[in-house]
């Protein structure tokens, strides 16, 4: 494979530093170039710099124009549940005249009613579903993009779900608790059947475990108990927090050692001081509060209390039906109050760092994957501003055009 040379791109944009993940001042840091270039080899970048450094390569290269086009760090979505059948379009619509979500999931609706659709897709068409939906993502600019099981809960659709997310090139993490289906009697014997007879095997494909800590969905004990039998099988753990409820969340996960905790819309000071403290990255989902109608979740205390936090679309049917980060960004930047640099670092380096990858993703540096989003605007910053907009020219991953226009 010849390398490839992106030339004279407007600006090359990246979190500055080498660590993970970026908390406090740092967040806000980027290394910043104008009239720059990458010099991509294979999968790896190899060199980044301006144009006018740029030396005769003297080998065979494939150039790719970056004119008029701002690159940053292909974008890492460490929160999605692409593994699901049918819509909540009548949800959807029930909400807009008035019904909570809570309501909706409490009636039958909700999550349950995607698990319904999702038991009789069958493998063959969950990875059709799951591949549709990385497109989607990937023409938002997103070049790493976690998915969550959960719609199945049962051990054929939970398997197949999380094979179908690896097979599309995500990172599966295991949502086997996520509500309790009706062939259970409760939530306590439904964890005895998913512990014993679902996560040995979930174990050797996912890389990590996730709970729904939440009134009406699993409590704090049975969250611990779930957790700590998916960290015996070497999982890494993540959490579904203060959504609704603040119900002991952050604190489980720090004792545990828990990756992250996500959502944390009903966050209040104690919890972000707490959260603050710790090596916990907390994931904010603004697509989701706002989707629902929801308080947005404290992300500028978060960060001011010097939190490690992230970005993420939460992409899923019921709650947040998004797949676009630069989204997400611009609403970092106008509801919970981060700077756009803030808001690439969250969704690009700290992200990676959510999926264990910060070594090699989320940054635009020698040694980093060849993962770029080219963005069609004057200023990177566009990412934030150009609210909704038409904003992605072309998406490089592991080195090669994956979507948009390869102007050579
Ligand atoms: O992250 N809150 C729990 N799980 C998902 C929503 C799932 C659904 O509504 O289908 C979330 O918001
Ligand atoms: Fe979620």
């Amino acid at each position: 494979m010849p390398k490839l040379l992106i030339r004279d791109l407007q600006q090359v944009v990246s979190p500055a530093g080498t660590g993970a993940p970026l908390r406090g001042n740092a967040l806000a840091d980027v290394d910043w170039l104008d009239d720059g270039y990458v010099l991509c080899d294979g999968p790896t970048i190899e060199a980044v710099g301006r144009m006018s450094e740029l030396h005769p390569l003297g080998e065979e290269v494939l150039e790719l124009s970056g004119r008029g086009l701002c690159a940053v760090p292909g974008l890492v979505d460490c929160h999605t549940h692409p593994a699901f059948g049918g819509d909540r379009l009548e949800d959807f619509a029930l909400r807009a005249s008035g019904a909570s979500y809570e309501e909706l999931h409490a009636a039958g609706g909700g999550i349950l009613s995607t698990v319904r659709t999702t038991r009789g897709l069958g493998e063959e068409r969950l990875r059709t579903v799951v591949e549709r939906h990385r497109d989607r993502m990937l023409r938002a600019g997103t070049t790493t993009f976690e998915g969550k099981s959960g719609y199945g809960l049962d051990r054929e659709t939970e398997l197949a779900s999380l094979r179908a997310i690896r097979s599309a090139g995500g990172v599966p993490t295991f949502l086997g608790a996520h509500a309790t289906p009706p062939e259970h009697a409760d939530a306590d014997a439904y964890l005895e059947f998913v512990l014993a007879d679902v996560l040995p095997e979930a174990a050797t494909v996912a890389e990590a475990a996730d709970v729904f800590l939440e009134r009406g969905a699993f409590d704090e004990g049975q969250a611990r108990r779930y957790l700590t039998a998916a960290r015996g099988f070497g999982l890494s753990l993540r959490l579904h927090s203060d959504q609704f409820t603040e119900s002991g969340a952050i604190p489980l996960a720090i004792e545990l050692g828990a990756r992250s905790v996500d959502h944390l819309e009903v966050t209040g000071p104690d919890g972000v001081a707490t959260l603050a403290a710790s090596d916990v990255t907390g994931v904010l989902l603004p697509a989701s509060a706002l989707f629902l109608g929801r308080p947005m979740p404290p992300g500028r205390a978060l960060v001011d209390a010097g939190a490690a936090v992230a970005l993420a679309t939460d992409f899923n049917p019921g709650s947040a039906f998004c797949e676009s980060l630069p989204l997400v960004a611009s609403l970092a930047a106008t509801q919970l109050k981060l700077s756009p640099a803030e808001a690439l670092a969250a969704c690009t380096v700290n992200a990676a760092h959510v999926l264990g990858r910060s070594d090699r993703l989320g940054r635009i540096a020698p040694g980093y994957a060849a993962d770029l989003t080219l963005l069609d605007a004057p200023d990177w910053r566009y990412l934030a501003y150009h609210l909704g907009g038409d904003l992605v020219a072309t998406v490089i991953k592991d080195g090669s055009v994956a979507w948009g226009r390869p102007a050579y």
